[in-house]
């Protein structure tokens, strides 16, 4: 997958896209990310690609002309189109799913904004998908664009060595991780749960799937109601009795 990320900040991207497993898929060519510096597009001798706010108040907009022109002139070098996404807090929430979506296309050009965002015609003429990762304000949208490109390379076939791992991990199941223990069995009295020295991957597994939802009905009741139409028998019946109050009001929602 292609990546084209727009920003005033390329440096920012660099050890993050050559280390461990997105440096691998860089390496493995199952992954290309390309940074361009908005300030290319500035039309000035010094780069400037912010401006004062018309009706005035606090902090500076990025103009619509060098951010229309970058992706104009980005989205004519790129054979197939990628779909074009802008990170800022008033964007749809990120999730497992979105992350899934966004994975599924054949690539990503991501628009980081700074300052208090890019003029409005931005978003009137390019209609990016307008992406959130939380309910909270970053300095810029660089860091939200790292999480988008995390997220969505994992799911690339071949990014992680084992597809299970992606297969069996949190939210993909619409279920928080169970947890995990290494060695030693035994550290400041605290033992490892006795089930998963036994060997029996039936019980291990049975007993994984508990730990599961009994972490997910308490810490996430959310995660549950958005995904009980999709969860399995044997998930539907542990919700059912670790929080039988939760599995009716998922049941009447049906
Ligand atoms: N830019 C600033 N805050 C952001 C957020 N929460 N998500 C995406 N982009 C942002």
């Amino acid at each position: 997958m292609q990546i084209d990320i727009v920003t005033l900040f390329p440096g920012l991207f660099e050890t993050f896209s050559a280390t461990g497993v997105l440096g691998r898929a860089v390496d493995k060519g199952l992954l290309e990310i390309t940074t361009h510096d908005l300030r290319r597009w500035s039309g000035n001798r010094w780069g400037q690609v912010d401006d004062e706010p018309y009706g005035g108040g606090a902090g500076m907009v990025i103009r619509v002309a060098p951010t229309v022109e970058a992706v104009e002139d980005l989205l004519e070098e790129r054979s197939i189109p990628p779909r074009v996404v802008m990170m800022t807090p008033r964007g749809r929430l990120l999730d497992q799913q979105l992350a899934q979506e966004l994975a599924n296309e054949p690539g990503l050009m991501i628009l980081c904004g700074r300052y208090e965002g890019f003029d409005e015609r931005v978003v009137e003429l390019l209609h990016p998908d307008e992406i959130s990762i939380g309910d909270y304000v970053l300095g810029g949208g660089e860091v939200a664009a790292m999480v988008v490109v995390e997220a969505v390379s994992r799911l690339l076939p071949g990014v992680v060595g084992d597809p299970e791992s992606v297969e069996a991990d949190s939210f993909t199941g619409g279920l928080l991780d169970y947890p995990c223990f290494t060695r030693p069995e035994r550290y400041e009295g605290r033992q490892v749960p006795g089930v998963l020295l036994s060997g029996h991957h039936g019980k291990i597994r049975r007993w994984r799937l508990q730990q599961s939802v009994e972490l997910t009905v308490t810490r996430r009741p959310d995660l549950v109601k958005k995904n009980w139409v999709r969860y399995p028998g044997e998930v539907r019946s542990l919700v059912r009795r670790y929080a039988p109050e939760l599995a009716r009001s998922c049941e009447n929602d049906e």
